[in-house]
């Protein structure tokens, strides 16, 4: 198969022997966390430099080596180990040889897949243009933020019956994969990271970095590496060693979760407050993890995920699960910063890059994930739900949100409104301030006592939700209430809050109504029942409501839909252009809402989880991972297959439909605090949502080389051969006229279509049979497709090429699209996304 980055990774022999070196070495669920907002003071650069890192040189090694073998000469010569101590000193001396002795510190050399380092400046900016302009010197960056961007998902997804039973058995799946986790850190601990039943990994060159909170045992055969960079969060003294360890134990408790949601063990109970919620598995529980701390409760740096992703690759990982994103947004090519070009050099060595979408949706070009050789994921809702209704008496139900008993004996009790239950009268601002039941003192208890309380709830809340909730629910507790409503007003700032806000357990029956509309309602039952005389004297609670017990799952067909905060398309190829990318962003859906997941008692800022062994969250951050054990399934069953082969084969095989076979729906901007739903697009959802077990068998694959993803980013408009050569140290081998759409991969995107463009794609067959395909067309609005050839027949490890022309029928002026399907004689279905904005009908 041809293709880059063969899964068959280059193993120097005296390259196995990374030793142990221990001792001091040295995006959140739902990414709202807006207390973590510095300016970048801590005065980072990163810096590539000209020259091969050690993984161009270890390729050029392995193709010289090849080449060898028949001839039978010289063995390669390559030693990477000496190779990386020169790249270290020689960035010293570039150091040295720049910049005054003791104006600076050197964090990181990245030698693996970047020849490059990092470097804090202590006199400011003359400094960073003395590097600039030296003529070593490709590319400067300055440091920048990241923030953090499931018992059933599994059965949602139809492993046990599908991809598992094709891995031999869900005591097989994932075996032997390496799921690299770059993340908070990992609690150790938990029973769905225990070792029992595995075996030593063969290859692996990872190592386990040991301290006081991650002592020895830590690493096993279940967790085989883990290691943490923490040079860039210290620079800017954001470190704080109170929770964030510097050790990989996991002081936040998202790496925890993420990491078993990838490949948790199987079986494992989930339980909260002593409530069993069921059983949890990992999506490929047999697989291993390597842990990479490089982001922290508050946030992280650059400068710190670089070095994560260069060990990572270094270490032999399968697959890299990446659930954080950059905060500061990208100026000009996104394409090219260096992140996104070190996940680049991470695919050519033979690493599946799978990156969470960002949960800045629903609005479009909210992404965060931009280079067509990773797989961003974006975030659905799965068909299970926790709906803890408010049911008043013969004025129907109403859906809430929180994990808690119902109230008692299945019986109404009268509801009583906070501000119809204070002791003296207040001033409007008083009654406001005091609705939110933040304080008992306020309130006459003789009223409340013995029935429902109803308190608002406040959006930009100081202490955050959770602070909120647990305050009103001590409130309650004090007055002798029997429940707790917390009603959301309607607002016209807020977003669909009841979309982005997880349930967490309350200790009383509780009911937080996240619907604006559904609050109004309830309030208006209240004040219809409710008789007061003209001072306001209430002489009859004539209002009844029940809570029922919520901690038991309600399952819907309608899934999965795309969450609100799922981050949308289309991409920018350049952001001070504005112009569009002719790339389909995000790649898929995958489930990310309500997720159950290990937790790390260590973690305790998270909404009433401190302490719990598991937590429920939602975010892009939670679906990635999901794709990540995807991943580890495919390598399994696929050892020989390419990064683009095993992209292609999840991509093409997504589907677009949702469990009642209707389109897939996603969570729409909405101009109020009420929810609104609507068919989605591929710049909601990608190629589709995930089908793991289409996606072992796909008939068809796309696939791409490195050189491909260099001519792509020849044609990104702001780039330029030089700036892509500095950038990547690739050579533009394009023609005349090549564009961004011709890249090999299973969809067209087009963003400004002038008349007629044909696109070329080549199609491999990685099935073991010849195959007839059959392409069937859906134009997307204003434009007319044809396919050329529109049958083939393709035999086992054979090529074709077909041709897709694209004529605007009609000016559109915005994205409309389609799908090009080809159908197998043998049953495969490939699915081509097309999005095109028909611009001018002449060109
Ligand atoms: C190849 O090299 C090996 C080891 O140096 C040697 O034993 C063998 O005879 C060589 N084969 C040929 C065909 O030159
Ligand atoms: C670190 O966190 C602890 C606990 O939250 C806090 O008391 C302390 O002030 C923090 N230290 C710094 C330097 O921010
Ligand atoms: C209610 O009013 C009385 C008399 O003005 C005052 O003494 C008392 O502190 C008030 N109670 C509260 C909770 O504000
Ligand atoms: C309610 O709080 C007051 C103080 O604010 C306290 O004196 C009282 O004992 C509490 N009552 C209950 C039932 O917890
Ligand atoms: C929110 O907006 C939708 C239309 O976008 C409207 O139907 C609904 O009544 C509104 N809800 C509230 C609570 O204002
Ligand atoms: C608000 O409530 C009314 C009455 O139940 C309902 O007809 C309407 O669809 C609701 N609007 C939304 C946006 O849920
Ligand atoms: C309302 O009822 C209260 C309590 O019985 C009483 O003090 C007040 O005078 C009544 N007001 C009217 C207008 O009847």
């Amino acid at each position: 198969m041809k293709c880059t980055g063969m899964i068959k990774m280059v193993q120097p022999a005296d390259y196995l022997m990374v030793v142990l070196i221990v001792a001091t070495v040295f995006f959140q669920s739902v990414a709202s966390d807006p207390t973590f907002e510095p300016t970048s003071s801590s005065n980072v650069y990163i810096v590539r430099l000209r020259g091969d890192s050690v993984q161009q040189r270890v390729s050029a090694a392995a193709t010289t080596a090849a080449a060898d073998l028949s001839s039978n000469s010289s063995r390669f010569e390559f030693q990477p180990v000496e190779y990386a101590e020169y790249l270290k000193s020689s960035h010293d001396n570039f150091l040295a040889q720049v910049l005054a002795p003791n104006s600076y510190e050197k964090l990181y050399s990245y030698t693996y897949l970047l020849n490059a380092l990092s470097v804090q400046l202590r006199e400011g900016g003359d400094q960073a243009n003395a590097i600039k302009s030296h003529p070593d010197v490709l590319f400067v960056e300055q440091e920048s933020l990241f923030r953090k961007a499931t018992t059933h998902t599994p059965e949602f997804l139809g492993l046990p019956y599908g991809a598992w039973q094709l891995a031999g058995g869900a005591e097989h799946a994932g075996e032997d994969i390496v799921i690299g986790m770059l993340d908070t850190g990992i609690n150790p601990s938990h029973v769905s990271f225990s070792s029992d039943g595995y075996g030593p990994l063969k290859n692996w060159r990872g190592k386990c970095v040991l301290s006081v909170s991650f002592p020895d045992g830590s690493c096993n055969n279940k967790i085989v590496g883990a290691q943490y960079f923490a040079k860039g969060i210290m620079a800017a003294n954001l470190f704080n060693a109170t929770y964030d360890f510097a050790s990989p134990l996991d002081g936040d408790g998202h790496g925890t979760h993420t990491s078993s949601i990838a490949a948790g063990n199987r079986g494992v109970p989930v339980i909260v407050r002593d409530h069993n919620y069921g059983y949890a598995s990992g999506v490929a529980p047999r697989a291993r993890l390597a842990i990479y701390k490089v982001i922290y409760r508050d946030g992280g740096f650059l400068s710190d995920v670089l070095a994560g992703i260069d060990q990572a690759v270094q270490d032999g990982v399968h697959v890299l699960s990446i659930s954080l994103g950059s905060t500061s947004g990208t100026y000009g090519v996104p394409a090219l910063n260096t992140f996104d070009v070190a996940l680049l050099f991470a695919v050519k060595a033979g690493v599946v890059v799978v990156h969470a979408a960002g949960n800045n949706g629903p609005y479009p070009l909210s992404m965060n994930s931009f280079g067509p050789w990773v797989i961003s994921v974006a975030a659905g809702i799965s068909d299970r739900s926790y709906p803890n209704p408010v049911i008043l008496k013969n004025a129907g139900a109403f859906p809430g949100a929180g994990f808690s008993a119902g109230t008692p004996d299945e019986k109404f009790y009268p509801l009583i409104y906070a501000e119809d239950a204070f002791v003296n009268s207040t001033s409007a601002y008083d009654a406001e301030y005091f609705s939110y039941c933040q304080d008992s003192a306020p309130f006459n208890a003789r009223l409340v006592k013995g029935k429902i309380l109803m308190c608002n709830f406040v959006e930009y809340y100081s202490g955050g939700a959770a602070a909120q909730f647990q305050a009103a629910l001590a409130t309650a507790k004090n007055l002798s209430a029997v429940g707790l409503i917390i009603l959301t007003e309607p607002t016209d700032i807020g977003r669909e809050k009841g979309s982005t806000f997880d349930p967490i357990p309350f200790y009383l029956p509780a009911s937080f109504v996240t619907d604006a509309n559904a609050s109004s309602e309830i309030l208006d039952y209240y004040k219809l029942k409710t008789k007061k005389n003209k001072t306001g004297y209430i002489y009859e609670f004539g209002a009844y409501a029940r809570l029922t017990d919520s901690r038991e799952a309600s399952f819907k067909v309608e899934a999965p839909q795309v969450s609100s905060f799922s981050a949308r398309g289309p991409v920018y190829a350049n952001t001070v252009t504005s112009v569009i990318a002719d790339v389909l962003k995000p790649d898929i859906l995958a489930p990310g809402n309500q997720i159950w997941g290990a937790w790390s008692p260590a973690g305790i800022d998270m909404n009433g989880y401190s302490g719990q062994e598991f937590a429920l969250l939602s975010g892009t951050s939670m679906a990635t991972p999901h794709i990540a054990g995807v991943v580890a399934l495919l390598r399994q069953r696929h050892p020989e297959w390419c990064v683009s082969a095993i992209q292609s084969a999840i991509l093409t095989s997504a589907t677009q439909e949702d469990t009642r076979r209707r389109r897939l729906l996603a969570q729409q901007p909405s101009t109020n605090a009420s929810l609104l739903l609507g068919p989605g697009t591929p710049f909601d959802f990608g190629y589709g949502a995930v089908n793991p077990t289409a996606a072992l068998d796909p008939g068809l694959a796309f696939l791409t080389e490195y050189q491909d993803h260099i001519n792509f980013l020849c044609t990104l408009p702001g780039a330029d051969a030089n700036t892509v050569q500095d950038a990547t140290g690739g050579t533009c081998r394009t023609h005349p006229g090549a564009r961004s759409s011709d890249l090999n991969v299973p969809s067209i995107t087009i963003a400004n279509l002038i008349g007629t463009r044909t696109v070329r794609r080549v199609v491999t067959n990685v099935a073991d049979w010849e195959e007839t395909y059959t392409s069937a067309v859906h134009h997307p609005g204003g434009v007319v497709v044809a396919v050329s050839p529109a049958v083939f027949t393709i035999k086992p490890g054979g090529t074709v090429t077909f041709r897709v022309t694209f004529r605007a029928a009609s000016t559109v002026q915005s994205f409309t699209f389609g799908s090009v399907i080809w159908t197998g004689s043998n049953s495969h279905v490939v699915h081509m996304p097309l999005s095109v904005s028909a611009n001018s009908v002449t060109g």
